[in-house]
């Protein structure tokens, strides 16, 4: 069964770790960061972009897939299926096709406009007992064609979001997307000392988890950081062993063409990328 991120969030601020968010792209990441979240005994949060969404056919298809791996991997361990960056209208479809939980990105309009979309969409959300994520301060990088430029959230203006019941707040603190310049600054502990200042106990959310050194990660932890995004990371490494496959010519052996073997490889590199991360963030054992 699927679950709301809240109380997994609230468990992982109180125990000072990390849940960590893992962004789906077909049926084998899925199966792979399932079986790793069940043989780690770790609470995971699925991550679907708008854009992983349409690949997959759609968000229906998406809650069939995972709901049907839930039942036939005998998952047990609490796995919530989020919208990642959602659009005001996609978590309004995401909310209708069965996910657990959706981010609704509103820090690309004015605060009055972000604070009003949230509001609605927290309202849905309590009706029906799902988590909401919402942002502050836009995060850097690229994602589905989106450029931000790395803000950091202004902690007012985490309090005004804060305030309106989200279950989780993403605030910019530097952070981006994808791999880090050589020359970035680093994460902004004052921003985030200043936020945590001011939504008190409310689980925060580090985006751009690939390549922030672990000493970063844990400090932010210790900070109130209960829920870390992780996508580049797992591409790297899919892609990373899919090639060494296909170089070292192991696409041609044996009979005719297997793409289930072609994908094995990656499969088995985004598990340990994965199990990395649960052991990095502390959520092992924690489900
Ligand atoms: P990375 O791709 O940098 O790991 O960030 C993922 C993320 O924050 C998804 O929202």
């Amino acid at each position: 069964m699927l679950v709301s991120a809240k109380e997994m969030l609230n468990k992982a601020r109180e125990g000072k770790y990390a849940v960590g968010q893992f962004n789906i792209n077909n049926l084998e990441w899925t199966k792979a960061i399932l079986l790793t979240a069940q043989e780690n005994n770790s609470p995971v949060i699925l991550g679907v972009s708008e854009g992983a969404g349409k690949y997959m056919c759609g968000y229906k298809t998406v809650v069939g897939m995972v709901k049907g791996m839930l039942e036939e991997l005998n998952i047990t361990v609490p796995v919530a299926l989020h919208l990642d960056h959602g659009s005001f209208e996609g978590a309004k479809a995401c909310i209708d096709a069965g996910f657990s939980s959706v981010m609704f990105d509103g820090s690309h309009y004015p605060i009055e406009e972000n604070i009003a979309k949230t509001k609605e969409l927290v309202a849905t959300c309590n009706k029906l007992g799902l988590s909401i994520e919402a942002e502050v301060g836009s995060i850097g990088g690229e994602e589905d064609g989106v450029v931000g430029a790395g803000e950091c959230a202004d902690p007012d203006e985490c309090k005004a979001i804060a305030d309106l019941g989200v279950t989780m707040l993403a605030a910019g603190i530097g952070n981006i997307h994808g791999k880090y310049p050589e020359n970035w600054a680093g994460l902004s502990f004052e921003t985030l000392e200043a936020v945590k200042n001011k939504v008190g106990d409310m689980p925060l959310v580090l985006h751009g988890g690939t390549g922030i050194p672990e000493d970063m990660i844990k400090k932010a932890i210790s900070l109130g950081v209960a829920k870390i995004n992780v996508n580049t990371e797992c591409q790297l490494s899919f892609q990373a062993a899919t090639r060494e496959y296909i170089e070292a010519g192991k696409d041609q052996q044996g009979k005719g063409f297997d793409p289930r073997k072609l994908l094995a490889p990656g499969f088995e590199a985004i598990k340990a990328t994965v199990k990395e991360k649960m052991e990095l963030f502390g959520s092992i054992g924690k489900a």
